[in-house]
């Protein structure tokens, strides 16, 4: 069996690829190490808990008691553990440097000591090349992140890249375009939008809704990542993109008729600060190794919108009984008139 050590495992992409994986790999021995904070939930893990290949450790990636003897008994390492939403890290930053930089150097320490390790995947994001206005960014492109998730992700990745290049860690990382799909927590802008308008209140478009986001379905993303834990090079880094670059206020629209809801529910509501206006990427580096998008976007949004329909009880509880997710809401969204 092959030891496979996956953080950040009970979130949204992590989740999705510990059931990915399982699916795809019978030989897979697979440990989940999350600290659950607010977005990480067991029940997403909830057709896996019983697999005798899997197991759940809870824990925090930078309390190197935990996470190093998990590191150093693994052959792959695919982190994804991180804090992720921009707007929580505009309203205080400290977390967001603590698990993305800290954490991931604690990982890393770990995996130069890792006996049998072949592949430490650091999952890093599109937004470390910061705004793109025109054009796609390749892998060699500057890293200009803007915000303080952007930052924080950056210096987790450049770390990786130094681990690689000083110790030989056998890195490789990913840049994804914004990721879509069942189990996203209703914070992040799609699954916001599809349960306000399930429940016919206001969507709060932020700023002229003209800020373009490139959408990846999470499967898609799920077999990127597999296939470069064979294919990819160590030190090298990847862009993960669906192609699929869409305005806000387009987006918008598609989740309302999805929805069969009506327009006078958008509602425009200030800007986010320091708001990128454009992520997109050139994948052609993945794409020469076999990888494309599986998933149409339409077929993909239909499929999710159905899924946050068919599974209210997965996210009613985290709006109207998290106490912690209504003042988030509150203190993020109280200005901004209808949402
Ligand atoms: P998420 O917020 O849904 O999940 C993050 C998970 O990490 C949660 O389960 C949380 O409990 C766990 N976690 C947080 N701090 C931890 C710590 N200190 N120790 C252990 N576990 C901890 O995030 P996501 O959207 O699934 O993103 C996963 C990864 O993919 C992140 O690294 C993110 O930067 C990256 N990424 C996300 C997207 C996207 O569109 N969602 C796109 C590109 C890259
Ligand atoms: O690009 C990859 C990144 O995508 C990941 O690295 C991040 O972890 C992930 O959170 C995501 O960041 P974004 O900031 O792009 O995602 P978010 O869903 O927060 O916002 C998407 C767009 O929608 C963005 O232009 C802001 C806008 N938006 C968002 C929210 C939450 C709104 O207009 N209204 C909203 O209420």
């Amino acid at each position: 069996m092959i030891d496979v050590l996956v953080t950040g495992g009970a979130g949204f992409i992590g989740s999705n690829f510990v059931r990915y994986a399982l699916r795809a790999h019978p030989d897979w021995q697979v440990t989940t190490l999350d600290k659950l904070t607010y977005c990480g939930r067991l029940e997403n893990l909830q057709e896996v808990m019983d697999d005798p290949r899997h197991r759940f450790v809870k824990g925090d990636i930078g309390d190197e008691a935990v996470s190093a003897p998990l590191v150093k008994a693994s052959e792959i390492v695919v982190h994804f553990a991180a804090e992720t939403h921009v707007d929580r890290s505009l309203q205080s930053a400290g977390e967001f440097i603590h698990t993305d930089v800290f954490g991931t150097f604690v990982l890393l320490e770990a995996a130069r000591q890792a006996p049998n390790l072949r592949r430490f995947v650091q999952i890093s994001t599109d937004e470390v090349y910061g705004s793109v206005p025109t054009g796609a960014s390749k892998e060699t492109d500057e890293l200009r992140p803007r915000n303080p998730y952007s930052a924080s992700k950056a210096g987790a990745d450049r770390l990786a890249y130094s681990y690689w290049a000083t110790y030989h860690v056998p890195v490789v990382i990913t840049r994804a375009s914004n990721n879509y799909g069942p189990n996203q927590f209703p914070e992040k802008v799609i699954p916001l939008f599809i349960t306000n308008a399930l429940e016919d209140r206001g969507l709060p478009l932020y700023g002229d809704g003209l800020n373009v986001r490139d959408w990846l379905h999470v499967e898609d993303h799920c077999r990127g990542v597999d296939l470069l834990l064979d294919k990819g090079e160590a030190g090298e880094v990847y862009n993960i993109g669906g192609g699929n670059e869409v305005p806000n206020v387009e987006l918008t629209r598609r989740i309302l008729e999805l929805t069969d809801k009506p327009a006078s529910l958008i509602t425009p509501v200030p800007d986010r600060v320091g708001h990128d206006r454009r992520y997109a990427l050139d994948t052609s580096k993945l794409k020469t190794l076999g990888w494309k998008p599986q998933v149409a976007f339409a077929d993909g949004l239909r499929a999710t919108v159905n899924w946050y329909r068919d599974n209210r009880s997965w996210w009613d509880p985290i709006k109207h009984q998290d106490p912690a997710f209504q003042s988030y809401y509150k203190a993020q969204y109280e200005t901004r008139r209808g949402a």
